[in-house]
């Protein structure tokens, strides 16, 4: 029996699919996002004969305690930032994409990486993008051991599949997702279609060789992965690789991993030598001259498993306008003009009549509430010109009735200033170490007037 030919038409951002076109896609309201996605008659077959996850199956019921947990053997990737974002390796028979603008430095992290895995492990480097050759010049520029590392450019992921099959590599890193293609489908490669089909083949195979693989993805504009959000759905661990603006720091994060803590942050710096980890975070967030100037602040935000020390900057200047200017990079702005309220109504302070501009330094968001201290104490610097001591930390989040409340890991936060030679600091009651800390001061402060009182 015939059966008719059904057009899908699938969202190019978030995947839905659809019967019929239309210009606005009803789950993710983007305009003009539809594609229509023609699957060939060997895809279809293929699709109504097998449904979903088809790896390795295990169709005898158990307990959770009957199962055996063999311990998960955890691959080094050389890198101890990368490790750390892993969750403390690569581990087998997993998927990971990693994400990032173009010129962000995936390549080269990953040619770095499997440069180094290679001699311990077959390993298979699968380009699409970039020739052998230039492969190999970066490489050698680079200085990275050449001998083991097999590399080959290849766009078809039926193709992939064979070579896998012959070769069986330990790790296989395909570079990038958005030039692979799938036969059986008519649309362009990097389409929805062909992103998600193909990926989901080599998934399917690394699922059932043990193989781990690494698959590059790029981002579109508005710092989404390009290509549907089912790709996220398919593999263990999302990493991105961010780049702040001008700058040579590039911060790699997990956004999902099956096997780890996400939001861990790792930290690399692009040198004429390749990417560099930086194992003192820190340290390099924090360079400040020996006069600090006013409308400068120090905290520490936690991320993951580690503190992170950070400065923040204010501005505060009259403002030529009706309504003054609230600005801020790194942090949220509403969250601004809500302290400036709880300084003026439990501080006393009035702003109404100043442009406020807050920046945090080295291009890091700060997500947390943590920093709220910190921001009203270095809004208050700028604003009476009067530097805070350089080697002082601030913590605490401040409530809507002048209350300063406690952060977690207080301890790890204050600790690891005292280690970058902060010599005092202010913080929540509830975060006064019990024990007196060898060379930092605490101020303990319960009230926001408390806080102001110590320096203003
Ligand atoms: P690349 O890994 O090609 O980025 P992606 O694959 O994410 O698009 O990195 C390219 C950028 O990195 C390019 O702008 C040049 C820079 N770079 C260096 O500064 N130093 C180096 O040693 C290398 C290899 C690249
Ligand atoms: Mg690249």
């Amino acid at each position: 029996m015939a059966t008719r030919k059904k057009p899908v038409f699938v969202c190019n951002d978030c995947g839905a699919g659809y019967t019929k076109w239309q210009g606005q896609c009803s789950e993710c309201k983007a305009w003009n996002t539809l594609v229509e996605m023609r699957l060939g008659n060997r895809a279809r077959a293929a699709k109504s004969s097998r449904s979903g996850y088809s790896g390795h199956v295990e169709s005898e019921i158990k307990t959770l305690s009957e199962i055996k947990l063999d311990d998960v053997p955890r691959v080094s990737s050389g890198s101890d930032e990368l490790n750390l974002v892993l969750g403390g390796g690569l581990v087998q028979g997993s998927c990971v994409l990693l994400g990032g603008e173009p010129g962000a430095g995936k390549s080269t992290l990953l040619l770095q990486v499997l440069s180094h895995l290679a001699s311990m492990n077959p390993a298979l480097y699968v380009s699409g993008e970039e020739s052998s050759q230039q492969i190999a010049m970066r490489a050698s520029r680079l200085e990275l051991p050449m001998s083991q590392l097999k590399i080959v450019s290849e766009t078809s992921a039926e193709n992939l599949c064979a070579i896998i099959e012959t070769h069986k590599p330990a790790i296989l890193i395909v570079d990038s997702i958005q030039v692979m293609h799938v036969d059986d489908i008519d649309s362009a490669p990097g389409s929805v279609a062909q992103v998600r089909e193909s990926a989901a083949m080599l998934v399917r195979l690394a699922k059932q060789t043990g193989m781990i693989l690494i698959i590059i993805g790029h981002v579109t504009k508005d710092g989404t992965l390009a290509g549907p959000k089912v790709l996220e759905h398919m593999i263990d661990c999302s990493l991105m690789l961010e780049v702040s603006t001008d700058s040579h720091f590039r911060m790699i994060r997990s956004h999902k991993n099956r096997f780890g803590a996400v939001n861990e942050l790792g930290v690399f710096a692009m040198t004429d030598r390749g990417l560099k980890e930086v194992s003192n975070p820190s340290a390099i967030f924090l360079q400040r001259d020996s006069d600090v100037s006013p409308g400068s602040a120090v905290t520490s935000t936690w991320e993951g498993s580690r503190p992170l020390l950070v400065e923040l900057q204010a501005l505060v200047s009259d403002s030529p306008l009706g309504n003054p200017r609230r600005v801020t990079v790194g942090l949220d702005q509403n969250r601004l003009s809500m302290l400036l309220a709880v300084l003026q109504r439990h501080g006393g302070i009035m702003v109404g009549d100043q442009d406020v501009y807050v920046n945090v330094v080295g291009g890091i968001k700060i997500l947390e509430t943590s920093a709220d201290l910190a921001l009203i104490l270095c809004v208050l610097s700028s604003l009476r010109n009067l530097p805070l001591p350089r080697d002082l930390l601030v913590l605490g989040e401040v409530g809507l009735a002048g209350e300063i409340r406690p952060v977690v890991n207080g301890q790890e936060r204050m600790r690891e200033a005292e280690k970058h030679g902060f010599r005092s600091a202010i913080v929540p009651i509830a975060n006064n170490p019990k024990k007196k800390m060898n060379k930092m001061r605490v101020i303990p402060v319960k009230k926001l007037a408390d806080a102001m009182d110590v320096f203003f």
